[in-house]
C-alpha cells in the first residue's frame, strides 16, 4: 500500500528518517573508503562523516581507510571500542568492491573481533557494499544533474600545471618497498611505515647512497604481512613492526647484512609470520 505521505510529497528520506524507521541500531558507524594519500581522500570521507554524523541518531561516526592512507580500518576500530562503542557497523564504501575483497573483508573483519573484543563488550556488524545499494545509482544521477559544479576542461583556469620534477628520479642506493595493500593495512602497516620514516631521517639514510621508499599495492604473500622488500638485493621481509624496522634499518640498510629472523624465502612457503614465534 502507497505511503500517503509519500504520495502528497512529505516524506522526509533524510539520513535521520531512514536511520530512525530502522530503530537506529547502532551506536557507531564507520565508513571504509578505498584508500589515498593526501588530503583529498579524507576530505571526501569528512564530508560523509559530516552527513551521516549531522542525522544526529549516532553517538560516533568515523571513516577508515581499507589500504594505503591512514587512518587504517584496524586502529579506527580500537578507538571506537576506547571510545565505549557497543554496537558498530561497518560500511564498506567502495565503490567497485572486487571480489577478492567481498570475500576477505568480512573474513578480516572476524578474525579482528575475535582476536581484540571480548565476548558481549562490542558488537561488529557489516554492512552490504555501497555497490549492492539500490541509491547508488541516485547518487550518481544527482552528481550527473549537478551542472553547478561540472568543468569544461580545455580553458578551465583552476586546472593548473603542477611544478614538480616528475621526470627526475630522487638519488639513492637502495629502494625499500613496504606494502599497504588491504591485508597488510590491516596488520598495521601504515604504523610500521611512519616508524620506518622516522628511523630513516634519524639514521641519515637520504642521498646518493640512502634509501628510497615506496608504499605498494598488494605483494601476494598477504598472511605474512606487512611485507617489506629490499632491492637490488632482493631480499624480502614479513611480519614488519617496528622491532624489525630497528633491526632492518641497523643491519642491513647500514651494515649491508639482511636480517634472517624476518627474511622471507621466495618460492619456500614461511610456516608463520617470519619474527612471531614458532617461525
Ligand atoms: S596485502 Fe601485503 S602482501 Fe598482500
Amino acid at each position: 500500500m502507497p505511503d500517503p505521505q509519500s504520495e502528497q510529497g512529505t516524506s522526509d528520506s533524510s539520513p535521520r528518517a531512514a536511520a530512525e524507521s530502522n530503530g537506529a541500531p547502532f551506536d557507531t558507524v564507520v565508513i571504509v573508503g578505498r584508500g589515498g594519500y593526501g588530503a583529498a581522500p579524507r576530505e571526501e570521507l569528512d564530508r560523509v562523516v559530516s552527513t551521516l554524523a549531522g542525522a544526529g541518531c549516532y553517538r560516533d561516526v568515523r571513516y577508515a581507510f581499507m589500504e594505503q592512507g591512514k587512518p587504517a580500518l584496524p586502529a579506527v576500530l580500537e578507538e571506537c571500542m576506547a571510545a565505549g562503542a557497543r554496537r558498530l557497523l561497518i560500511v564498506p564504501a567502495l565503490v567497485p568492491m572486487d571480489a577478492t575483497l567481498r570475500w576477505w573483508l568480512p573474513l578480516a573483519i572476524r578474525d579482528w573481533v575475535r582476536e581484540n573484543v571480548a565476548e558481549d563488550a562490542m558488537e561488529v556488524v557489516l554492512a552490504p557494499p555501497l555497490g549492492d545499494s539500490e541509491y547508488l545509482g541516485e547518487a550518481v544521477s544527482a552528481a550527473v544533474t549537478d551542472v553547478h559544479n561540472c568543468v569544461e576542461v580545455r580553458d578551465d583556469p583552476n586546472i593548473t600545471d603542477r611544478e614538480r620534477s616528475w621526470n627526475l628520479i630522487p638519488a639513492h642506493g637502495r629502494q625499500v618497498f613496504l606494502c599497504h595493500g588491504p591485508r597488510c593495512t590491516l596488520a598495521n602497516a601504515p604504523k610500521t611505515w611512519a616508524y620506518f620514516q622516522e628511523k630513516l631521517r634519524d639514521s641519515r639514510l637520504r642521498g646518493e647512497q640512502g634509501v628510497m621508499t615506496v608504499r605498494t599495492g598488494c605483494l601476494y604473500p598477504c598472511d605474512l604481512g606487512p611485507m617489506m622488500v629490499v632491492h637490488p638485493d632482493g631480499t624480502w621481509y614479513g611480519g614488519v613492526d617496528e622491532a624489525a624496522v630497528d633491526r632492518i634499518v641497523a643491519e642491513h640498510l647500514v651494515d649491508g647484512e639482511a636480517v634472517p629472523e624476518y627474511a622471507c624465502v621466495p618460492g619456500a612457503p614461511a610456516r608463520s609470520r617470519p619474527g612471531s614465534e614458532g617461525s
